[in-house]
C-alpha cells in the first residue's frame, strides 16, 4: 500500500462504526460505542478522524484542560500503518492546539509501545516520569510524556 493524500476532519457520531473497526484492529481492549458517544458531547474534548479513499483509517482526539491538551489517543488502522498517517493526525492535532493557545500537550503510552513513543518523539515529546502500574490489564506502567509548544 502506498500513501494517498488523506482527510482530516472532525470526528462524527456517524463515524462510529468505522472508527470501531480501527479501534478493534488495534487495541485489546477497544474503547466502546458509548466511550466514543461520551467524548463527542464533551466541550473540552477534540476528535478527528483521517480518511483515506473515503475510508476512516484512523483518528485522534485530546482535551483541552485550561491551557494544556491531554491526549486520550491516537490510533492507526493496522493495514494503513507506516505510511504517515500518524504522523498527519499528530500534526492536525498540535495545529489545533495552537490555534486554540494551549502552550503544553501530554500523554501517557505503554512502556512497551514503541511505535508509539518513537512518534511522539519525532514531534519532540520528551519523557517526563513513569506512572506505576497505571494500565489494569497487564499492570504495565506508563510513560508520561510532554511537548512545550
Ligand atoms: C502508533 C501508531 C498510531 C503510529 O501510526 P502510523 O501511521 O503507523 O505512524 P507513521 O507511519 O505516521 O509513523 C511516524 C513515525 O512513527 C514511528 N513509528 C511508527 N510505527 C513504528 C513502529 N512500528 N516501530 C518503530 N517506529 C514506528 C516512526 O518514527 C515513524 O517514522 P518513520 O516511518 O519515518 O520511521 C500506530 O502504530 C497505531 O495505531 N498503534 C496502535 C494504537 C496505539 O498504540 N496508539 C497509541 C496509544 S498511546
Amino acid at each position: 500500500m502506498s500513501f494517498v493524500k488523506p482527510l482530516i476532519r472532525s470526528m462524527e457520531l456517524e463515524d462510529l462504526d468505522e472508527v470501531l473497526e480501527v479501534e478493534k484492529s488495534c487495541f485489546k481492549i477497544p474503547w466502546t460505542r458509548l466511550m466514543f458517544e461520551d467524548e463527542l458531547i464533551n466541550s473540552n474534548a477534540y476528535y478527528y478522524v483521517i480518511e483515506v479513499d473515503k475510508r476512516i483509517v484512523g483518528y485522534v482526539g485530546f482535551w483541552k484542560i485550561i491551557d494544556e491538551a491531554h491526549i486520550t489517543n491516537v490510533a492507526i488502522h493496522n493495514d494503513y500503518r507506516r505510511l504517515g498517517y500518524g504522523r498527519a493526525l499528530i500534526n492536525a492535532l498540535l495545529n489545533k492546539a495552537k490555534e486554540l493557545e494551549i502552550i503544553a500537550v501530554t500523554l501517557e503510552v505503554r512502556v512497551s509501545n514503541l511505535a508509539a513513543i518513537s512518534l511522539y518523539e519525532r514531534f519532540g515529546f520528551v519523557s517526563s516520569g513513569v506512572r506505576r502500574g497505571y494500565y489494569s490489564d497487564n499492570n504495565e506502567d506508563a510513560l508520561i510524556m510532554w511537548l512545550k509548544l
